[in-house]
């Protein structure tokens, strides 16, 4: 068996505990085929150094492409005692090609190695959840496009506010996961930073080519400061960061659903295909993705609470805490990345009950406003205004009486200023249809909306194909 690395300066072998509790290959095996892929580039860039020779980087990048297709069948047993991915892989090589594999590690630290391995591996995760989102915001698109003239009542307080679109409300769900995407690719442009070369902190004294490394990898830049390159995980509470607050939208969206699909709601009717039912009560269908989005949302915040405290008072430059960016990031990313789909799937299923949203939109005096803002049409200073169309809803209230079926007369008794036009700007239609301000409620501008929103679609997809040629 091959020793540990560090054997020379050691005479007693690790305790077996300390080498359990020190161990991270149990997690950061999910770093192999990028610790791969990063090992390729830095044997070629010795190579053409002349550090090493051409056959030595020959049966290195052999050795460890046969090692990645031995992991992509299943056929590589992990070893605890070599400690982390990094050496594990070293370990393997050795057993495929001998005594070549110990010139891998020239020129190269496992604290650089390992920087490389996450920035590779979160510039790959945040490339796919960003397409994840823009599938998640066509089904937005197209269940908008579907609404946008369904009336349903507006809330603020969760009550009763203001008529709007259901269209108009679902592409408040575009916008911000538009800049959740924005928040996203804005993070990979500091994670597209190659750090290798750094060494352990301070850099190599052998005549290594950084820039080489980085262009085979694809990164658009090296780190400047070595000390900073191995220390930094700012990336990676930057990327935590932004996941946590697109789970808190998606949260959010949840919490919409889960209410709107409660039986006094019955807003919304969820595909049996997403939804769970009981074990005791037969008469239940529960929305348990939503609530599993949301109940998701708070590890994910952890995550990033995490990712920060872990960092907090670590002196420069490496020191093992940093061991502890991974699990945070690796939950981070698959929770995200089920969180975004799944809610791509439950909504893309569900039906609106468009009836009953409307029927709701009746009760509440939702039209109020538009009376208020019909008076002051009429000259009637908005408080006023306000004032008289309260007394008017009181009284309704003690009456049992809604806005849409009042007389000009009994509104007249209130606001004396009223005009019979009144009685038509109170209705639902006229009510979203006139708020076509810009970003307003009404059809029109919500199907604007979905134009620009589709543009914006097209465009990443055109951008993202790009990247891909
Ligand atoms: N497994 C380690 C990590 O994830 C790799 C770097 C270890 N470096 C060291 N000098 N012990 O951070």
């Amino acid at each position: 068996m091959i020793g540990k690395a560090w054997s020379g300066r050691f005479s007693k072998s690790t305790d077996k505990l300390v080498e359990q509790f020190t161990q991270s290959i149990s997690f950061d095996y999910r770093l192999l085929e990028h610790d791969i892929t990063g090992s390729i580039a830095h044997a070629k860039m010795l190579g053409k150094c002349g550090i090493i020779s051409q056959e030595e980087v020959e049966k290195i990048v052999q050795g460890l492409e046969a090692i990645l297709a031995d992991a992509r069948a299943g056929k590589v047993e992990f070893d605890p005692s070599a400690e982390d991915v990094h050496m594990n892989v070293e370990r393997l090589l050795f057993e495929k090609i001998g005594e070549a594999a110990g010139k891998l590690h020239t020129a190269r630290s496992r604290n650089d190695q390992v920087c490389l391995d996450i920035r590779l591996f979160l510039r790959q995760q945040i490339s796919g959840i960003l397409s994840s989102l823009v599938d998640l915001q066509s089904v937005i698109l197209d269940k908008a496009q579907e609404h946008a003239e369904s009336i349903m009542p507006g809330f603020t307080h969760l009550q009763h506010a203001q008529p709007i679109t259901l269209g108009h409300l679902l592409m408040s769900w575009f916008w911000m996961l538009e800049r959740d995407k924005a928040r996203l690719a804005s993070c990979a442009e500091r994670v597209n930073v190659c750090p290798l070369g750094s060494g352990a902190l301070a850099g190599t004294t052998l005549p290594i080519d950084r820039d080489f490394v980085a262009r085979e990898l694809g990164f658009d830049s090296i780190s400047e400061n070595s000390i900073d390159a191995v220390s930094d995980r700012d990336f990676a509470a930057e990327f935590a960061a932004d996941c946590a607050i697109l789970m808190t939208h998606l949260s959010r969206f949840s919490e919409e659903i889960i209410v709107w699909n409660t039986q006094e709601f019955g807003f919304i009717e969820l595909d049996d295909s997403v939804a769970t039912g009981s074990s005791l009560m037969p008469q239940k269908k529960n929305p348990d993705v939503a609530e599993l989005i949301r109940g998701k949302c708070a590890r994910v915040i952890g995550n990033t609470v995490n990712l920060l405290s872990m960092q907090k008072g670590l002196p420069l430059a490496y020191n093992r805490d940093l061991q502890e960016d991974k699990e945070p990031l690796f939950d981070t990313v698959d929770t995200v990345s089920g969180a975004v789909q799944a809610f791509a799937l439950m909504l893309s299923t569900a039906r609106f009950n468009v009836k009953r949203m409307r029927q709701a939109a009746l009760q509440g005096f939702l039209t109020a406003t538009d009376l208020a803002e019909h008076l002051v049409r009429q000259g009637v200073p908005f408080r006023t205004a306000h004032e008289q169309v309260g007394k008017l809803v009181a009284w309704c209230i003690e009456n049992g009486k809604e806005l849409a079926n009042l007389s000009i007369e009994e509104i007249r008794r209130f606001a004396p200023n009223a005009a019979p036009s009144a009685l038509q700007e109170i209705t639902l239609d006229s009510s979203v249809n006139r708020r076509s301000c810009y970003g307003g409620t009404a059809p029109a501008e919500v199907r604007r909306q979905i134009e620009k929103a589709r543009q914006i679609l097209a465009e990443t997809k055109d951008s993202q194909a790009l990247e891909h040629t």
